[in-house]
């Protein structure tokens, strides 16, 4: 059955955020997605980083059943692995052990905003315990810093992600900055993207597991 789902945005955002994980990406291990969504971003990922297995996750069943689908659909069910059920918050992730021993990152597109607050908590406290010294985790999204909208676009969709659900909402870049510190990251590198998103690279710096 083709359960395959459709995010627009997807379709928008992921050449720019290919390029930056071009940046990063080293050959082997895996990259663990969280909150894939549809998984159109697994897909063109795998397709693009071969050398990577991409490992996606998200808690709603319909969304892993659409990255199964696109997983169907593109071939790629000799390369990639089907997408695990991570909620961040239901801690400790299920992670199979071979994905733990060669994970090379965590990346998490378009999440944390529509999420409460301690989702972004929970994925940077799980995400400083799994990866180790030099792993990356990147987020991407709408952001403000110094608490302020970066654009008037982002600050009415603020607004209506908190007509939603009122403990959804864009994230303040140092608070989330705060949180990685907290967990053993530095901020390497603050990409600004199309659209009033950006790119945030952090690496794990010190040991806390
Ligand atoms: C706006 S969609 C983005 C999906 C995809 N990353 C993309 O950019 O197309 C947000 C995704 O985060 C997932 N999500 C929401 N809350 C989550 C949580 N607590 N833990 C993990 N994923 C979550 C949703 O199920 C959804 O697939």
């Amino acid at each position: 059955m083709d359960n395959r789902l459709f995010f627009p945005a997807t379709a928008r955002n992921r050449e720019a955020i290919g390029k930056v994980l071009s940046r990063i990406l080293l050959k082997g291990g895996y990259v663990l997605e969280v909150g894939s969504g549809s998984g159109e971003h697994g897909v063109v990922f795998q397709k693009s980083f071969p050398e990577v297995t991409w490992q996606s996750s998200d808690p709603e069943l319909s969304h892993r059943k659409s990255i199964s689908s696109w997983i169907d659909h593109e071939e790629l069910n000799f390369t990639m692995p089907q997408p695990l059920n991570i909620h961040v918050e239901k801690t400790p992730w299920d992670i199979p052990s071979e994905l733990l021993t060669s994970l090379q990152g965590i990346i998490s597109i378009n999440m944390i905003h529509v999420a409460t607050w301690n989702c972004t908590k929970s994925l940077l406290k799980e995400s400083g315990k799994l990866l180790k010294k030099g792993q990356f985790l990147m987020l991407y999204g709408p952001f403000k810093i110094g608490n302020k909208h970066i654009s008037p676009s982002n600050d009415l969709f603020d607004s209506s992600l908190k007509m939603q659900n009122k403990y959804w909402g864009v994230r303040d870049l140092e608070k989330v900055n705060e949180e990685a510190s907290n967990n053993g990251f530095i901020k390497e590198d603050l990409i600004y993207m199309p659209s009033n998103n950006l790119s945030v690279i952090y690496r794990k710096v010190c040991l806390k597991n």
